[in-house]
């Protein structure tokens, strides 16, 4: 769908009021901390809300406990994050309880719930206010009420619009996410996403174009093109994401182009052939594949079969020969038989990804799984999830091996946290690789030789 965009008399209306934060609270070294639950949406959104802290004159913190503002962004598509949350929450009784001041938000995935927002301010009175997945452009007004000494949710957003030219304070300065769609239409049936981020939307190409562009006269050269499902980038537009790629593909600076996550329905052979041309596309494909039997896939409302995906893998392998891939596993759905599970086990042997994300299925409220009468014991999952898990383990080792004597390119992300003497960086297909290096390489691009594969990790030498 073609994006409404927020209208421009309302943004004003926000920075006025981020005008006013900022007065109150110029010259006191006021300072904040986030913490971010969830996938990289949430990652990219905390990035857009420390930019606005940033222009309301705060700080970031050094640690949780000498915050001035404390923001918990949340994600609620499986269960224990919610726990977690509601135990870090309570956690901050006592200090709000001698230090009035202090302002405590909480926001994302979990908070769009409006039963959630409510429990939440219910349960816990010292939280200053609540927000919503798409209102973040309205943080100065919900800054300003907190200073007030008002409480507010905010999570009903008619229409979702997208709200664009949010400054933003990015996390990795090498490597950066760029929002290409929200939300999501798919309705698989276990999964809660498309209620808290609502329909799916995309952002004007020239719109996302020219954030790449500005994040390469910043000096960063890779970006990660994120969406709930890339590959339908355009809906309703006319263009895609193939036309988006080359478009990114041409921006000067740029080396490196990441996206994620692709859904195996709308992978085109267009697409394939995108990836394929444009050189700077790199060769790793997130695709969940979430079952690999047919029965599963189908009350799960993938819109594809066990047999389609194996094509699709075949087809994609053969037009990008050296392309890595990695996915997502859910085991324990209602209805899974040993059988099924099988052939879960079968597929993920068959295809062999370099990485698998697995989970056990958990029910959310409001989704259609959820209502299944036949789930699966608990015990049975996770003794599913430790056979997936060891499978995958043995699959990882084997495909390490690929890469002995390998030589390839590695842009040097960062420095063991053990030993600051070795550098690990990633090379196209996403895989990481350690090796002896000086802390001057980060952000650099150097060619390095595998030398040792461990279980998990790649160890190599640099030229
Ligand atoms: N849009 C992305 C995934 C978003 S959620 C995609 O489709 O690829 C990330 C992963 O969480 C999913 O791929 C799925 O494997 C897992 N997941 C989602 N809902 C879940 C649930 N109810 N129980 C267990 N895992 C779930
Ligand atoms: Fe959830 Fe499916 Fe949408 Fe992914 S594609 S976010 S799993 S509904
Ligand atoms: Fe969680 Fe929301 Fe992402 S539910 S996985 S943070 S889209």
């Amino acid at each position: 769908m073609q994006a409404k965009l927020i209208e421009p008399n309302r943004i004003e209306l926000q920075q006025g009021m981020a005008q006013e934060v900022l007065d109150r609270v110029r010259g006191q070294k006021k300072t904040y901390y986030i913490e971010t639950y969830g996938c990289q949406m949430n990652v990219r959104d905390s990035e857009t809300i420390a930019g606005l802290l940033q222009r309301m004159g705060y700080l970031p913190a050094e640690t949780k406990d000498t915050a001035n503002v404390i923001l918990f962004n949340t994600c609620c598509v499986r269960d224990h994050a919610e726990k977690r949350l509601l135990a870090n929450i309570g956690a901050l009784k006592e200090r709000k309880d001698g230090e009035e001041e202090l302002i405590i938000g909480i926001c994302g995935c979990m908070m769009q719930q409006a039963d959630v927002a409510k429990k939440v301010m219910r349960r816990f009175p010292f939280v200053n206010f609540v927000f919503g997945t798409n209102v973040l452009w309205r943080l100065p007004e919900l800054m300003l009420s907190a200073l007030n000494g008002e409480r507010l949710i905010l999570t009903e957003e008619e229409g979702f619009a997208i709200c664009e030219g949010l400054p933003a304070r990015r996390s990795n300065p090498f490597s950066a996410f760029v929002n290409i769609t929200f939300g999501c239409d798919n309705f698989c049936s276990y999964c809660i996403v498309p209620y808290v981020r609502g329909r799916e939307r995309s952002r004007e190409l020239s719109e996302v174009v020219g954030e790449v562009r500005a994040l390469a006269e910043q000096g960063i050269t890779e970006v990660t093109l994120l969406g709930q499902n890339v590959n339908s980038y355009g809906k309703g537009m006319d263009v895609d994401f193939a036309d988006l790629l080359k478009a990114a593909n041409g921006v000067d600076g740029i080396r490196r182009i990441r996206y994620m996550s692709s859904h195996p329905k709308d992978l085109s052979p267009r697409l394939m052939a995108a990836i394929a041309e444009n050189d700077k596309v790199c060769h790793h494909m997130h695709l969940p594949v979430q079952s690999g039997s047919t029965a599963i896939l189908e009350r799960m409302n993938r819109r594809y079969t066990r047999e389609g995906y194996l094509k699709l893998v075949e087809d994609l392998r053969r037009t990008v020969p050296d392309i890595e891939l990695t996915t997502d596993v859910i085991v324990g759905f209602p209805g899974e038989t040993d059988r099924d599970f099988e052939d879960t086990l079968s597929l993920m042997d068959q295809v062999g990804y370099a990485a698998a994300f697995t989970f056990k299925y958990s029910p959310r409220k409001g989704t259609r799984a959820a209502e299944a009468a036949d789930q699966i014991p608990e015990p049975v999952k996770k003794e599913r999830l430790k056979r997936l898990n060891d499978l995958q383990a043995r699959k990882t080792a084997e495909n390490n091996q690929k890469y002995l004597g390998h030589r390839g390119e590695v842009l040097i992300e960062g420095f063991d946290r053990r030993q600051q003497t070795i550098l690990f960086g990633k090379l196209d297909t996403f895989k990481m690789v350690y090796f002896p290096g000086d802390e001057r390489l980060l952000g650099t691009y150097q060619t390095v030789t595998v030398t040792e594969c461990a279980r998990n990790s790649l160890l190599g030498r640099m030229e």
